[in-house]
């Protein structure tokens, strides 16, 4: 394995030693730049520490990041502080309901720690109920797709590890949030209208996001009281108010009434879990990801590696099709991996360092390399369903003035989950269930199929795309900071984007702005990025034997990168989202003291 043949509160709470003063920020919003100044200014409170920045897909979220490290938070306290934020305002992206992935350095630190905050299925879950349901749909919608939450636990956890602030002073801005009211954006208002027909079957979803049966407004406040008081539960009780209080109680009640098998002791059971990270060289870069239970890592060490393989002559000129078809050829091998043997470690061994390793890379570079960019697999007809959307999850990017780095990526999977929202406390439920594979011939949402690695057991974490990424030059300092939503097309985007960064040299909003294209082996498709590739270059791909779907824009990532000494910050120009740098003069308590109690795996 693999084989060619084939496969197919502890809380040292330091106190803030300095607050003051944040110099100037650039601030992106919805690929806008302007610069700002905050603050007062030559207060002669000396020289800054150094320098801070964040990405986030909302600039309320960004906004907060950086409020958090301008009063001498770390990376851990802001990433923290933004994903509670983002909860709010995005609702139908990730939040409480929801899971996520951590990657994170510790200032001065050459190791790179990543938290597994992934639902898990419940332990009473109805497998046939399931198989028998697929094209009902009950993985994606209603108490069935709803698998045990993990972002508190996982944010509690990074916190406790990482972080020099409490869980109430991270709860507050997005509490806070919540009880005035969110003036909806356009993408909001936009997944407001494609979901309204899933928000009406839920009593409590349709209270919230309906006015009257219709979907609130671009501009319109977005109030939520209910979420306000779950997080201020959660400020006051800790986790323990999700996972073993009134929130769990109505949790547990609510999925049951549509149809779900979560339970009591599934929240009590719940548990973070410190991971492998997946380590990878491209060009002199050293890439550190997420491992199982996300294929993230796995994948994009693989496609870097092939990609360094492949040569200038079967790349091609970057935009030609020579180049396209050699970056789907890479994405297609790896998505064949993903398909054969990927799922949560606790399970099924996954050979992670067969599929990110050297002679695995050599093999399908030379594949690909004999093809010449030809399509490797005989194309099958084209499917009918193009992907659905690709900017709900979030991910956000952090690097603070001493050196710490969070790259977090956050999901409730489909744009608002489950639609199922727990009564009187304002918390959308994921779908994440879906991201298991019944097998071969029932694709999930995103059109993803697997095998036996990632088949539905009680307690077992869904295969995920995540992929929160660090990256680091050869001397061992940051480069960039980076991920994305999009479902499978998350490991594509962040690939396309590592590459265009490392080697073209381009800003991050530069390197966001490129078109995308897409494949991940089944359905046979090479999906381009509408509007963005010439009708030329779509009929020499055809010609070549790919099956070519034109697609809405997908993915919002959000990009962090090294460039003369300094960060350039960026935030997908396809979504809304707030990237900001500034100059920090407080000082920086370092990062928390180490391991807590978490389970781990070998
Ligand atoms: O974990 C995963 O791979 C999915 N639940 C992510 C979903 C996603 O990115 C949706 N965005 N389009």
């Amino acid at each position: 394995m693999p084989n060619r043949a084939r496969l197919g509160s502890r809380s040292r709470r330091m106190a803030i030693l300095a607050i003051p003063v944040t110099i100037t920020f650039a601030l992106t919003l919805g690929g806008l730049s302007c610069t700002s100044r905050r603050g007062p200014q030559g207060n002669g409170a000396g020289e800054p520490v150094g320098e801070a920045a964040v990405a986030t897909a909302n600039p309320e979220a960004t906004a907060a990041a950086l409020a958090v490290l301008e009063a001498g938070g770390n990376a851990a306290d802001a990433a923290v502080t933004a994903a509670l934020v983002l909860s709010v305002v995005q609702p139908h992206s990730s939040g409480l309901g929801g899971g996520g992935f951590l990657v994170y350095r510790r200032a001065g630190s050459a190791e790179v720690e990543t938290l597994d905050f992934r639902e898990t299925a419940p332990a009473a879950i109805d497998l046939a109920a399931i198989t028998t349901g697929h094209d009902a749909k009950v993985l994606q919608d209603g108490g069935l797709a709803v698998a045990v939450p993990g972002e508190v636990a996982g944010l509690d956890e990074i916190l406790r590890r990482f972080g020099t602030r409490s869980l109430p002073a991270a709860v507050e801005p997005a509490r806070r949030i919540a009880e005035r009211g969110y003036t909806i954006d356009a993408r909001l208002a936009e997944r407001l209208v494609a979901r309204k027909g899933l928000l009406e079957r839920f009593p409590a979803s349709a209270a919230i996001f309906l006015d009257g049966g219709a979907p609130r407004g671009v501009g319109t406040p977005l109030v939520q009281r209910d979420l306000a008081r779950s997080l201020a539960q959660l400020a006051s009780d800790g986790p323990r108010a999700f996972y073993d209080g009134p929130i769990a109680a109505a949790m547990v009640e609510e999925v049951a009434r549509q149809g779900g098998v979560l339970s009591r002791d599934d929240l009590r059971g719940y548990r973070p879990k410190w991971r492998t990270p997946v380590e990878g060289r491209y060009q002199g870069l050293r890439v550190v990801s997420m491992g199982p239970p996300s294929s993230g890592g796995v994948l994009l060490v693989q496609m870097l590696a092939v990609w360094e393989r492949l040569g200038a002559d079967a790349k091609g000129a970057p935009g030609s099709t020579e180049h396209l078809a050699a970056l789907a050829e890479t994405m297609r091998h790896a998505f064949a991996d993903r398909i054969q043997a990927l799922g949560d470690p606790d399970f099924v061994t996954v050979p992670v360092a067969e599929l990110t390793g050297a002679a695995h890379a050599d093999a399908i570079a030379a594949e690909i390399r004999a093809a010449l960019g030809v399509a490797t697999v005989p194309p099958t007809p084209a499917g009918t369903a193009p992907l659905t959307g690709g900017d709900h999850t979030s991910h956000l990017s952090v690097a603070d003035a001493a050196g710490n780095l969070a790259s977090m990526t956050l999901s409730i999977n489909t744009s608002f989950g489950s639609g199922v929202t727990v009564p009187g406390y304002g918390i959308v439920l994921n779908d994440e269930m879906d991201d298991f594979s019944l097998g071969r011939d029932a694709p999930n949402v995103y059109g993803l199929v697997g095998g036996a690695a990632n088949s539905v057991q009680p307690g077992k974490r869904p295969l995920s795309s995540m992929t929160p990424a660090l990256v680091f030059d050869a001397s061992g300092e940051p480069f960039a900071v980076l991920g994305s939503p999009g479902g499978p097309r998350i490991v594509s985007t962040v690939f396309q984007v590592l590459v265009a960064l490392a080697d073209q040299g381009l800003g991050a909003q530069e390197a966001l702005a490129l078109p995308r294209i897409h494949h991940q082996a089944v359905p046979d498709r090479l999906r381009l990025e509408s509007g963005r590739f010439s009708e030329e270059i779509a009929a020499s791909l055809v010609k070549r034997g790919y099956t070519v779907a034109l697609e809405e824009p997908w993915s919002d990532a959000q990009v962090l990168v090294r460039r003369g000494g300094s960060w350039q910050a960026g935030s997908d120009p396809r979504g809304v989202g707030g990237a900001a740098k500034a100059r920090i003069r407080a000082t920086i308590p370092p990062s928390g003291p180490g391991p807590t109690v978490v389970e781990t795996t070998p």
